[in-house]
């Protein structure tokens, strides 16, 4: 879909009229650094090409509607009466964003929005965090308000977590509003202090691969291990302070095992505190050039997150097995909350094609499931786009 049939189909379904404009908030891909950012640790997510457009337009009588091109359901609501609707489905993503700038005092307005995304639907890929952004900087640009992109990446989350009703952590949001070209976030979640490190992969490429399983009990089983990682920190500040898994060394962990008391919650506890120090380090090895210890340490990422975790699943499992037995591979995990959704890989460029056809028929012959490869790039956060 180009920019000039996007403002077509705005005004097939709004009426033609004058103050259109357009914006994109961008999906994510973490590379490493998974289920660290609720336990006070730092990811490494980066922007992604593919993401959501937003073509909006001001209305002067209070109302909003919300269309898609992708989903059914055209809403519309008032500005000041929104609450949640089963029965809008994706429109809830939108009305919470909103609901959330007015209720800390920013300017909104009335407004029609028309979305169109592409990215792969249920892909762990962010396309909420991608939808409530755009949707909190289009606001921003029809009504004004000073804003940062942090500050909307942060009320983002919360209407996520608020309004929603989905307890994620901060990076997905934080990442499709301060990403940039080329570049990976390196994000402490506990202060928000961050830095861009450039992705210079060299011979290498990053791939994309989606399991194509639909991920049925990520919600709860998501909140379930946030709870296990919150009842061992309880455990332990029993007997000493601790800030978050993220302010612990791995030597320093090993001295609060005995107060967790409990095989399971030690092993999410040291999946957050050793996935963070592999962030770290992993980073390290990115600044020098080391891709290949940046590999060897995604694919350390991925068994904590499939043994300690326990996050990955058969599918998961399948495709990162099938890729790490490839020539040219130097490392690849499963990538976002878990149980489905996308893996990303790190492929020497002239065996790209070789990965995908033998990855693909490995993966099919032993989970029935068709696999989807993306070649991607990194591009930057959310922002508005020039209508020509
Ligand atoms: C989801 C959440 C994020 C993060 C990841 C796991 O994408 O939205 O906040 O917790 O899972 O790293």
């Amino acid at each position: 879909m180009n920019q000039k049939e996007l403002i077509e189909k705005f005004e097939e379904n709004f009426g033609q009229g004058e103050g259109i404009r357009l914006f994109f908030s961008p999906g994510r891909v973490n590379l490493i650094g998974e289920h660290t950012d609720y336990n006070g640790g730092h990811v490494f997510p980066a922007a992604l090409s593919f993401g959501t457009y937003a073509v909006v337009r001001k209305r002067h009588d209070g109302l909003l509607k919300f269309a898609s091109l992708n989903l059914p359901a055209e809403v519309t609501c008032e500005l000041e009466r929104l609450t949640y609707q089963d029965e809008d489905d994706w429109a809830n993503y939108p009305k919470g964003m909103i609901d959330g700038l007015r209720a800390q005092g920013l300017p909104v307005g009335g407004a029609e929005f028309l979305f169109y995304g592409n990215i792969p639907n249920g892909a762990g890929l962010s396309s909420s965090a991608s939808i409530e952004v755009v949707t909190a900087i289009a606001m921003r640009g029809l009504y004004g308000g000073d804003a940062t992109n942090q500050t909307l990446a942060i009320l983002a989350q919360k209407a996520e977590n608020e309004f929603v009703g989905v307890n994620c952590g901060i990076m997905d949001q934080f990442a499709v509003a301060m990403g940039k070209k080329d570049h990976a976030i390196l994000l402490d979640c506990e202060t928000l202090s961050y830095q861009w490190v450039p992705l210079l992969l060299k011979d290498y490429e990053l791939i994309i691969a989606n399991t194509n399983k639909k991920r049925g009990l990520a919600d709860s089983e998501y909140n379930a291990r946030r709870q296990d990682c919150e009842e061992a920190l309880r455990r332990v500040r029993e007997h000493e302070d601790l800030e978050s898994w993220g302010a612990l060394s791995e030597e320093a962990f090993k001295e609060v095992i005995p107060w967790i008391k409990d095989t399971v919650l030690v092993k999410r506890a040291r999946h957050a505190v050793t996935e963070n120090q592999r962030t770290l380090q992993a980073v390290q090895e990115l600044k020098m050039g080391n891709l290949k210890a940046f590999g060897r340490l995604m694919n350390a990422s991925h068994c904590s997150l499939r043994d300690d975790y326990q996050v990955t699943g058969k599918e998961l499992d399948a495709l990162v097995e099938a890729a790490w037995a490839q020539p040219g591979v130097i490392g690849s995990r499963m990538t976002g909350a878990g149980f489905g959704g996308c893996t990303v890989s790190l492929v020497e460029k002239n065996e790209v094609h070789v990965f995908m056809d033998h990855v693909s028929e490995r993966y099919t012959k032993e989970t029935g499931l068709v696999a989807d490869f993306y070649r991607v790039a990194i591009e930057d956060g959310a922002r508005e786009l020039e209508i020509w």
